[in-house]
């Protein structure tokens, strides 16, 4: 199977074909959602919420991105994987964002990392850029920064943060991102920065029209018991499925009818 690259992404949002995008952070997730045929899959630092139960995104630490990563790159055959840079890992410092870059991909073998924020982090960005790293950005709602915003509430709703995002998505591109994440912002406005950059807009709560669509595949596969905010499509309710079948297995357990004669040596 031939790899998907930035390049082809880029060809994707030329032509109008949409961009498919999901999170995995473990191999055997990761070899179901590559196998479905997804472009893009995203070591997330959701990863903190879904894999580790943290109230937010802000605990994981870089060492345990790139085993979430190292994973989810020995099961990706033609998937493009990214990984998000966690915070502290990259703000403010661009010597030690251009590290942490370099370790993700020297210790996990993924394909390009993923940075929350505009202009404040530019110099971080073009470091990590002028090594041949790819750079995905991140704009709108920012996880990493929810203790600034306090609410993870539709952003980018009032003026002057909407035309903040419109700048620093031309700025992102002007540095060389290859695509940005837009988060939970009206559709309207991503329909407007999608179309005022050549490089692919990737949506997560942020409309029809962008080139592409990401969610974390605990949320959309039905995992997440209880979390169902407007923007998510879930196909599946895993959590319902997974649990019944557990506990069909206790009960055969107590019940004395697993394992069975055929089931034994
Ligand atoms: O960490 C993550 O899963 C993300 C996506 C929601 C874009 O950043
Ligand atoms: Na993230």
């Amino acid at each position: 199977v031939k790899r998907i690259t930035t390049h082809i992404v880029q060809e994707m949002k030329n032509r109008g074909e949409k961009i498919a995008m999901l999170t995995a952070y473990d191999y055997s997730m990761a070899a179901i959602v590559d196998d479905a045929g997804m472009d893009i899959i995203l070591v997330g630092d959701s990863a903190s919420n879904v894999m580790a139960g943290h109230e937010t995104t802000l605990p994981i630490t870089l060492d345990q991105m790139i085993y979430h990563a190292s994973s989810v790159v020995r099961a990706a055959k033609r998937a493009l994987v990214i990984v998000d840079l966690p915070f502290g890992s990259y703000q403010g410092n661009s010597k030690e964002a251009l590290n942490s870059a370099i370790r993700i991909m020297k210790e996990s073998g993924a394909h390009g990392v993923k940075m929350e924020g505009g202009i404040e982090i530019a110099e971080s960005v073009t470091r990590i850029l002028t090594a041949g790293i790819p750079v995905m950005g991140h704009l709108g709602l920012t996880p990493q920064s929810i203790y600034k915003f306090g609410t993870y509430t539709v952003r980018a709703k009032q003026d002057a943060e909407a035309q903040k995002l419109r700048e620093d998505a031309i700025t992102l591109q002007e540095l060389g991102c290859f695509a940005i994440v837009v988060e939970k912002i009206p559709a309207k406005l991503a329909k407007e920065v999608a179309e005022s950059v050549q490089i692919p807009i990737i949506g997560i709560g942020a409309g029809q029209h962008c080139d592409g669509q990401v969610l974390v595949i605990h949320d959309m596969l039905g995992i997440n018991k209880g979390f169902k905010p407007r923007f998510l499509r879930q196909y599946a309710n895993l959590y319902d499925q997974m649990n019944g079948a557990i506990k069909n297995y206790v009960g055969d357990i107590k019940s004395k009818s697993f394992p069975n004669e055929q089931e034994q040596y």
